[in-house]
């Protein structure tokens, strides 16, 4: 207790936040007007199989939001359907390597194992939290074929860097923007560089469909080879470019992974939202992370000058032990959502750590050896593995400023009794 008498609420203080739980809202409700589309859908055309309705609504729709810089857009039934697509599009088989990073979203590299190749992991950078360009060039080997940046939290990669490095080994850049939408490098959409870019529409993302996945390329053949995988009949005799190809059209290549209309509308109606959307999450986070820094044991999220964060996908400073001797990140976030705050440790570890990525042996396909990825020693992503903080992305503004007042005042009291929590951490074992 300090002379004031303010107390932690882990010890039997008042929270320092008062606004009731929840605090992140997402996906936000419908308008009338999307559930009256959604009605009326019903009573069309519920299974559209070729590229119109609704989904070629969508598709056109997303091609003006990537700014017309990419030739096709084909949705699919999610954001790992359409990275499968990817994947088997850019020549990913048996033998063949794909580098992507360590700490992500396993789902942006996962379907590689489906079609029998193989994933190594390279470290992030701290600043972008994607691929960092050194450990990338040094994981490269032989059988690399394809590089996969997922431009985490919505923060751009260093495509400069990573570009080059794609040019001189002569390798496929296949980008994961599912964090991304609407995020630019040097005034350039994430999604507009890669010879593939693949956008879920899962319905925590910015743009939402539900479930729901769209792949852009401006590459003929990665077109026609993802189309023929995820979408036969209709779609595939209409629009495979290729002759040679088009001649599977009736069977495809074998799978059925199309998106549902109604899935479509509603990824229709938050393409539509998302500017507006978009400008109050960043006036919102803007102003958490401008605040955060008068935190000294949280380091706020880095934004590089050359950046826009797009969607703002989600908020993950860093904890500082070093300023926080005796309190683990478990003790602290434990002490801050007492406080009343929102607040975890991200989920998905390291995919070194799950056994997919572990084993020497393909689990799906026993007998056929795949790299065992070691942990990284020493990584960064270890380091942010340990370290970071999940915190609500603050929708609404101005309306969330008090709330993020209160947050700060709470991350501040918190850190005004230190001591306190780290001889109440020592007691609780
Ligand atoms: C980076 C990344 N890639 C891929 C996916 C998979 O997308 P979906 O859930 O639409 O299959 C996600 C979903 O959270 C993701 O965050």
């Amino acid at each position: 207790m300090t002379s004031t008498g303010e107390r932690l609420a882990l010890l039997g203080g008042t929270p320092a936040v008062s606004r009731p739980l929840p605090h992140e809202i997402w996906p936000p409700r419908a308008e009338q007007s999307e559930l009256a589309a959604l009605a009326a859908q019903r009573n069309d055309d519920i299974s559209i199989k070729g590229s119109s309705g609704p989904v070629r609504e969508l598709e056109d729709a997303f091609r003006a939001f990537l700014d017309h810089q990419v030739r096709w857009a084909i949705t699919f039934n999610s954001g790992t359907s359409a990275l499968l697509a990817a994947y088997f599009a850019l020549g990913v088989r048996e033998g063949v390597e794909v580098v992507g990073p360590a700490l992500t979203y396993h789902a942006a590299l996962s379907p590689v194992h489906a079609l029998r190749g193989e994933v190594a992991l390279a470290d992030i950078d701290v600043r972008t939290r994607g691929l960092d360009p050194d450990s990338l060039e040094r994981t490269l080997t032989e059988r690399t074929k394809v590089i996969t940046v997922v431009h985490q939290w919505g923060h751009p990669c260093d495509m400069d860097a990573i570009l080059r490095i794609a040019d001189k080994h002569r390798l496929r850049v296949l980008e994961d923007c599912s964090h991304a939408h609407g995020s630019r490098y040097k005034g350039k959409l994430c999604g507009t560089f890669g010879d593939a870019a693949v956008f879920s529409l899962q319905a925590n993302k910015a743009v939402f469909a539900g479930e729901g996945g769209i792949l852009v390329t401006n590459d003929d053949g990665v077109h026609d080879r993802a189309t023929l995988l995820g979408h036969y009949r209709d779609r595939s005799r209409d629009e495979v470019v290729d002759q040679e190809l088009r001649q599977y059209w009736v069977t495809g290549f074998g799978l059925k992974l199309r998106m549902s209309p109604f899935n479509a509308i509603v990824a229709l109606h938050s393409l539509a939202a998302f500017p507006e959307r978009k400008q109050a999450r960043h006036s919102a986070l803007g102003y958490f992370g401008e605040r955060l820094a008068e935190v000294d044991y949280i380091e706020p999220m880095p934004i590089d000058d050359e950046v826009d964060m797009g969607a703002w996908y989600g908020y993950k400073p860093l904890f500082r032990p070093e300023e926080m001797p005796g309190v683990s990140r478990t003790a602290l976030i434990s002490a801050l959502r007492a406080e009343g705050m929102e607040v975890g440790a991200p989920s998905g570890p390291r995919l070194s750590t799950l056994p997919l990525y572990a084993g020497a042996e393909s689990p799906l396909f026993p007998g056929i050896p795949k790299a065992a990825n070691a942990p990284i020693a020493g990584s960064v992503a270890e380091l942010v593995e340990q370290r970071a903080l999940s915190l609500p992305t603050f929708t609404e503004w101005p309306a969330d400023k008090d709330l993020i007042d209160q947050y700060i005042a709470a991350f501040q009291k918190v850190g005004r009794h230190r001591t306190a929590l780290a001889e109440h951490a020592a007691a609780s074992g």
